[in-house]
């Protein structure tokens, strides 16, 4: 296996962006965005729930069944070292990706969710108890409350949440002043799925790391919108989801240092994660096979390794400056209709708008708008807290990813403007 930092960096070194991204071209790679929705071009704004797929991931999914299938790390025939090879080559290219050490501290998981669940199985369950506290924010996703909430039950340890502002961002001096050594894990979300608020992450872990705090960042959907360094942002675990990323469903990662993951036990028990078994006792495997128990998702991980590939042929900071573009004229644009109140109005944004229309429920706007062909999420997107801050049972919600354009906007702004003459 490949885990030289060596070979990760020079994996990065030799992945430059493009400046500039040219949008047609780059729609051109996303086979779906050329279908009709109810007789209109499809017009996608629900990246945040889950991106679609450039060519570069279907094929190289298509190719590895075609071509390459066979279960890795277990044998010696010809398939299964391709398999094993493509598995682990993706893992190389996700540890260049977010600038990890060493492989070794990149596990593949289902998702974010998953991640989160391994974290607060194996990490907090283990050292925690009555009289601790996990600290999480009011903006979570529920996958990041629910495992917390679960591990508190378990250990007689208490949630706490930190407060945020009306704009939807967090409260940093109120943050600081729940510090203490009674906190054994801060949890808190890179950008917000609900708000498009983007948390200041290194600022946060340096914070907490001044009481010996470890850190655990959700980063769902900061993946596909910006540069993430977890050297950088100094953080303790990091966890993502490869469909949030333009990669498969069903594959994600958590990655954590290497000398964290070494102190934590496996989450589950089975094949792969171990060395030696007899009916006395079993050796567990080296990392990071050791988190990952049973057959893996050989395929999902080799097309997730072509997402990293992708956005980095594409360049983090050209796709991070075209959804700014899109985020800004739509917010610009949306703000003109009369009665539509955005939720989440953080200096620091990402493409993502929630949004209610006085006099409208959030699903009729959903389904309104699908007429024109556009694909809005509706609902309380996962983050009840949020909606309870904001006193609305839900929000219609467009979020933006690398392949939308202001044209589409228009026809947002165009289904929008019906949406109020239907229901005024
Ligand atoms: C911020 C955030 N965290 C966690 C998740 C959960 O991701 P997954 O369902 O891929 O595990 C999501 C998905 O919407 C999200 O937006």
């Amino acid at each position: 296996m490949v885990h030289e930092s060596g070979a990760i960096q020079e994996y990065a070194e030799n992945c430059p962006g493009t400046p500039g991204l040219d949008i047609a071209r780059v729609r051109r790679d996303f086979p779906i965005l050329s279908r009709q929705v109810q007789g209109k071009p499809l017009v996608y704004f629900d990246t945040a729930a889950s991106a679609q797929r450039p060519l570069a991931v279907i094929e190289a999914t298509d190719l590895f069944y075609r071509l390459h299938n066979a279960n890795v790390h277990r044998g010696v025939h010809t398939l299964s070292q391709e398999a094993t090879d493509l598995y682990e080559a993706a893992r190389l290219a996700l540890a260049g990706f977010i600038h990890a050490h060493s492989t070794r501290e990149i596990i593949f998981t289902r998702g974010t969710t998953e991640s989160i669940n391994l974290v607060a199985q194996s990490y907090a369950r283990p050292r925690i108890g009555p009289g601790d506290e996990i600290l999480v924010t009011h903006m979570e996703h529920h996958s990041n409350i629910v495992p917390w909430q679960m591990v508190c039950e378990q250990t007689g340890a208490t949630l706490r949440v930190a407060p945020i502002n009306q704009r939807g961002e967090l409260l940093l001096d109120e943050m600081a002043a729940m510090l203490s050594e009674r906190v054994k894990l801060l949890a808190c979300v890179h950008i917000s799925n609900a708000l498009g608020t983007i948390n200041p992450i290194k600022e946060i872990c340096a914070m907490a790391h001044q009481h010996g705090i470890p850190v655990l960042v959700d980063g769902a959907q900061a993946m596909p919108h910006a540069n993430v360094n977890v050297a950088e942002l100094g953080c303790d675990f990091y966890c993502l989801s490869g469909h949030k990323m333009y990669g498969p469903t069903g594959i994600g990662a958590l990655w954590a240092h290497e000398r964290i993951l070494e102190d934590m036990p496996p989450w589950q028990g089975g094949g792969e994660m171990i060395r030696t078994v007899t009916f006395e006792k079993t050796e567990f495997n080296e990392l990071p096979a050791k988190f990952e128990a049973g057959t893996p998702n050989i395929a999902g991980a080799v097309g997730l390794g072509a997402a990293v590939n992708y956005l980095q042929h594409l360049g983090m900071d050209s796709i991070a400056e075209h959804e700014n573009s899109v985020l800004e004229y739509a917010t610009a644009e949306l703000s003109t209709i009369e009665g539509l109140t955005i939720i989440g109005t953080a200096q620091e944004k990402a493409g993502v708008i929630s949004f209610t229309i006085d006099g409208a429920h959030p699903n009729d706007i959903g389904t309104l708008v699908d007429h024109f062909g556009v694909a809005l999420r509706t609902g309380h997107h996962c983050a009840m807290p949020v909606m309870q801050f904001f006193k609305v049972p839900a929000t219609a919600r467009a979020s933006f990813g690398l392949y939308n354009t202001r044209e589409e906007v228009d026809v947002l702004m165009a289904s929008l403007k019906h949406v109020r003459e239907m229901l005024r």
